[in-house]
């Protein structure tokens, strides 16, 4: 993906260096453990790039808010969100090793754990297993809302986390269905998500503004790593102007309620903002 790539602890520090200076609010964390396994374990190591990470961000930034993705796909050697048993994800059998994840991200000092896997019941699972450990000030975001998307590719390439076998249909929303989004943003809430996540964002704005208005929660929005490959590959082509494409689509998420936003573009925003965009 142009301008992205994965970087080591110190080069994520150089990136977080420059999202702080332009006005960047928090960063969320991605892993690449070095091996990968049936049941994920890389998730919850103590030692793992993610867990590194944020304690070196804590340490540096202690202003930025640090969002730790929790998923177990770029940590199992097949790639699905979840453990398998039987060829497809055991959804009740994953809980209790989001939790563990959760509560390792929680102890390296992450200010937000953000579920991003699917499974139901994981926001009850993480909530009870980050009180237990004594973390009831880490916020839980839900990406309650995600779509089973076409736009997450240049994500997956990145993350090395392309399922071996099926696809994430069985977990992620169809992206027909409107109402299914509803459900799982009140059924999240319910079991105690501090803020909701509508991923992506650009096809689903008429989401974004229905989570907000029937829940009155705080809401992000996560223009995805397809959204924003698009409008690169246009613009490296000369086919739109890449600051005010990516402004109008950001302006566009704004404008449909979302109070945050996710974006690969973050620091080239920030940047442009505080030099005065209108
Ligand atoms: C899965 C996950 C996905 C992304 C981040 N974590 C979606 C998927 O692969 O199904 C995509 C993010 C992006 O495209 O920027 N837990
Ligand atoms: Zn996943």
């Amino acid at each position: 993906m142009p301008g992205v790539a994965q970087t080591s602890v110190d080069e994520m520090l150089r990136d977080a260096s420059a999202a702080a200076e332009s006005g960047v609010g928090g960063l969320i964390l991605f892993g690449i453990p070095d091996t990968k396994d049936e049941e994920g374990s890389g998730a919850w190591d103590e030692y793992g790039a993610v867990q590194q990470g944020i304690r070196a961000l804590e340490r540096e930034f202690p202003d930025l808010v640090v969002i730790a993705d929790v998923c177990m796909c770029e940590y199992t050697s097949h790639g699905h969100c979840g453990i398998l048993r039987d060829g497809t994800v055991d959804n009740d059998a994953t809980l209790p090793l989001l939790a563990r994840a959760s509560v390792s991200l929680a102890q390296a000092g992450a200010d937000i754990v953000a579920p991003s896997d699917m499974m139901d019941g994981r926001v009850a699972a993480i909530r009870a297993a980050l009180d237990t450990a004594g973390h009831s000030d880490t916020a839980i975001l839900s990406y309650a809302a995600k779509y089973a998307s076409a736009f997450y590719g240049p994500f997956r390439e990145a993350a090395e986390s392309t399922p071996k076998t099926g696809d994430r249909r069985g977990y992620q929303m169809d992206p027909a269905n409107g109402a299914e989004a509803l459900r799982e943003v009140t059924l999240d809430l319910d079991e105690g998500a501090d803020a909701i996540l509508v991923k992506p964002a650009g096809p689903y704005l008429d989401i974004v503004r229905r989570v907000k208005e029937t829940t009155g929660y705080p809401v992000g929005a996560y223009q995805v790593s397809g959204e924003y490959a698009m409008l690169l590959a246009a613009a490296e082509r000369g086919w739109l102007d890449r600051d005010r494409a990516m402004m109008e689509s950001l302006i566009g998420i704004r404008r449909a309620g979302a109070d945050f936003i996710l974006t690969y573009f973050a620091t080239a925003a920030a940047r442009l903002i505080r030099r005065g965009w209108e």
